[in-house]
């Protein structure tokens, strides 16, 4: 069975670090690794593929960089070639980018079976790319592997029949206890900022809606001015790119570093006070390690989060961040479990190859 997978952003391979994991230990599976390029400095890719042992792409496009349109078009007709070189038994995609878009819709064009991972998440707001990515992804594919049953009910509501719809876990949780100790042990990213012992908040924003609208990226600034305790962020290059175009300075309180590679990432998500991101992935992670996190997002994806109260959603309101600060170092003990087993790259892979044998 060939599988094909497809990534391009910085998120999606440490979700494809977990199922390639698992398909290596398969016989049988021919795994196919193509990275589209969305993502390309050395700290948002190879240090991932270096990291986390995933195979060195198969394809690499080189497409990044662009508008959505013209990210998702080039990506569209460049994996299009592939596929009809390959023509895999499977495509599979992760989340929600431009690359997990242009992914499907160049399979299923081809009536070659698309498997999204991190199927049926919804923020219901649709001034996200991320929300359209989702939507039209879930609808064109063939086998939908949601994470929780929330995100199994969206699908139904939506539509897309049962049979297609398999809740399986999060992969990302998967990732937390393969490499939690890992980085535990391997990273020394505490001492290399002087950390030891010291209380922070580590912060990360990327989100279009924050870094393209200068008021909520100064609001996030100047509610950081007010931490009371360092707030350590490594900076995306699209927020870096938006904070030098808006002629944006840090306040003194913020240790701005450049984005991490995966174990010191999650060192300093373990280790930290409060974790304050619009990230999908590090709120999660936030929840994986015990952290309290606020989001500087007006709604989620991942609402179980805050229904258990292991995070608040605060935008990029000033006094709602400043407020936030109270639940520093909050003991987040005895939280429900809400992202599977651990085993969802297990299950996925289980499910590809019993599918293929029904069709
Ligand atoms: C993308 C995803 C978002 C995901 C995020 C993870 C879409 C629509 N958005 O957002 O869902 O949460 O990745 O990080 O697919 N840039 C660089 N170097 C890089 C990567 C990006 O300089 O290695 C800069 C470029 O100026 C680029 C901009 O960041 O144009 C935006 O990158 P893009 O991949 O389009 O979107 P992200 O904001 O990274
Ligand atoms: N991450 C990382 N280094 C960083 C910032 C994030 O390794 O400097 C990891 C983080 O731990 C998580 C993933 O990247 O596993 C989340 O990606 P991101 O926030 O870019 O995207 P999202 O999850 O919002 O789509």
């Amino acid at each position: 069975m060939k599988i094909m997978t497809i990534v391009g952003a910085r998120p999606q391979f440490v979700k494809a670090a977990v199922v390639s994991r698992e398909m290596n230990k398969r016989s049988g599976i021919h795994g196919v690794l193509l990275h589209t390029g969305q993502h390309y400095d050395a700290n948002m890719s190879d240090v991932f593929f270096d990291e986390l042992d995933i195979p060195r792409p198969d394809y690499h496009l080189g497409i990044g960089n662009g508008t959505h349109g013209q990210n998702t078009g080039r990506m569209i007709e460049a994996i299009e070639r592939v596929l009809f070189d390959e023509r895999p038994d499977w495509v599979l995609v992760y989340g929600d980018t431009d690359s997990t878009l242009a992914g499907v819709i160049a399979a299923v064009k081809l009536h070659i079976p698309v498997a999204h991972v991190e199927a049926g998440l919804r923020s219901f707001n649709r001034k996200m790319p991320e929300e359209y990515n989702r939507v039209l992804a879930d609808h064109a594919s063939t086998l939908l592997f949601a994470p929780t049953a929330v995100a199994e009910r969206n699908l139904a509501h939506e539509g897309i029949p049962a049979r297609m719809v398999q809740v399986v876990g999060d992969v990302m949780y998967d990732a937390s206890l393969y490499y939690g100790g890992k980085a535990e042990s391997q990273s020394d990213i505490l001492r290399r900022l002087a950390l030891v012992e010291q209380p922070y908040i580590l912060a990360t924003v990327h989100r279009q809606e924050n870094t393209d609208d200068k008021q909520h990226i100064e609001n996030i600034l100047e509610a950081f001015s007010h931490a009371p305790c360092p707030v350590v962020w490594p900076v995306h290059p699209r927020t870096h790119k938006q904070m030098r175009a808006f002629g944006l300075s840090l306040p003194e309180s913020v240790v701005a570093i450049d984005p991490l590679g995966y174990l010191d990432m999650v060192k300093l998500e373990k280790n930290a006070a409060l974790i304050a991101t619009d990230s999908g992935g590090v709120q999660k992670e936030a929840y994986f390690y015990g952290v309290p996190c606020i989001t500087l997002r007006g709604e989620t994806e991942w609402v179980e989060l805050v229904d258990v109260g292991a995070n608040r959603l605060v935008a990029t309101d000033v006094d709602a961040i400043i407020a936030g600060y109270a639940h520093i170092s909050t003991s987040l003990k005895n939280l429900p479990v809400l992202y599977g087993n651990g085993d969802a790259g297990c299950k996925i892979v289980d499910s590809l190859q019993d599918h293929l044998s029904h069709v």
